[in-house]
């Protein structure tokens, strides 16, 4: 699959979200990685679907990847879906019926995918698996930007990368915290295809190079 940037909008200007958004995405980034937090199943409290919706709204049309940190997420679902989400993610502690959370998501139009924070085990995907559009390695612990990588997260995308791989199934691994040029590289080689960064892009000078940048070590990583 085409390895994929996903720009963290955590670390984005909020005071000019459009704008910041338009820049990374002509910038050379593909899709948007848009983190909901509630104070509550993540210390941190950030956007909502009004904030999705105002992206469309403002033109961007690139795939929105909502990652839903709040419980319960059931309700949310809907709200997201209308606000032009693409992918919908969530964390199973989060959800009392993680199957029927999935279901939710697909008959509400959206791609759906289950996040594993570091300490969650991947055997949560033994029976879903075949029902995901995408699999999400937390490689931090949720709630904050700027965190660093967790390095065991390598093990555990080589682990996902092999259920994947023998499931057969078009399934995106998708790696999110701490994810920098200086370890894109490895991130890469140990499976992920969707890569999340925030603080890494947006904190930088110049999307444009520090996306080029990540690129060239994933193509790198893949030869
Ligand atoms: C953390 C979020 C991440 C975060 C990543 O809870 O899910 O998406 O924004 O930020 P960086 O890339 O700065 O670690
Ligand atoms: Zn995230």
């Amino acid at each position: 699959m085409e390895p994929l940037i996903a720009p963290s909008i955590l670390s984005a200007d909020f005071a000019r979200l459009g704008e910041d958004v338009s820049a990374v995405l002509d910038a050379g980034a593909d899709i948007v990685h848009f983190d909901v937090m509630d104070n509550h199943f993540v210390p941190n409290l950030t956007i909502g679907p009004m904030i999705c919706e105002a992206l469309r709204d403002f033109g961007i049309e690139a795939p929105i990847d909502v990652h839903l940190m709040v419980e319960p997420v059931d309700r949310i679902i809907p709200d997201f879906a209308r606000a032009g989400a693409t992918y919908i993610t969530f964390h199973p502690e989060a959800s009392h019926h993680v199957h029927r959370t999935i279901s939710l998501i697909h008959d509400h139009g959206c791609r759906a995918g289950l996040v594993f924070n570091p300490a969650t085990p991947l055997t949560w995907l033994e029976h879903v698996i075949e029902e995901l559009d995408m699999v999400l390695i937390m490689s931090v612990n949720p709630g904050f930007g700027g965190q660093a990588f967790i390095e065991s997260s390598l093990d555990k995308l080589r682990q996902a990368r092999k259920l994947i791989d023998n499931s057969e199934y078009e399934i995106r691994l998708e790696v999110d915290g701490g994810v920098k040029v200086e370890n894109i590289g490895k991130v890469a080689a140990a499976g992920a295809d969707t890569f999340v960064a925030g603080s890494a892009i947006f904190g930088s000078e110049n999307y444009a190079a520090t996306i080029a940048a990540m690129r060239a070590e994933i193509d790198a990583a893949s030869q």
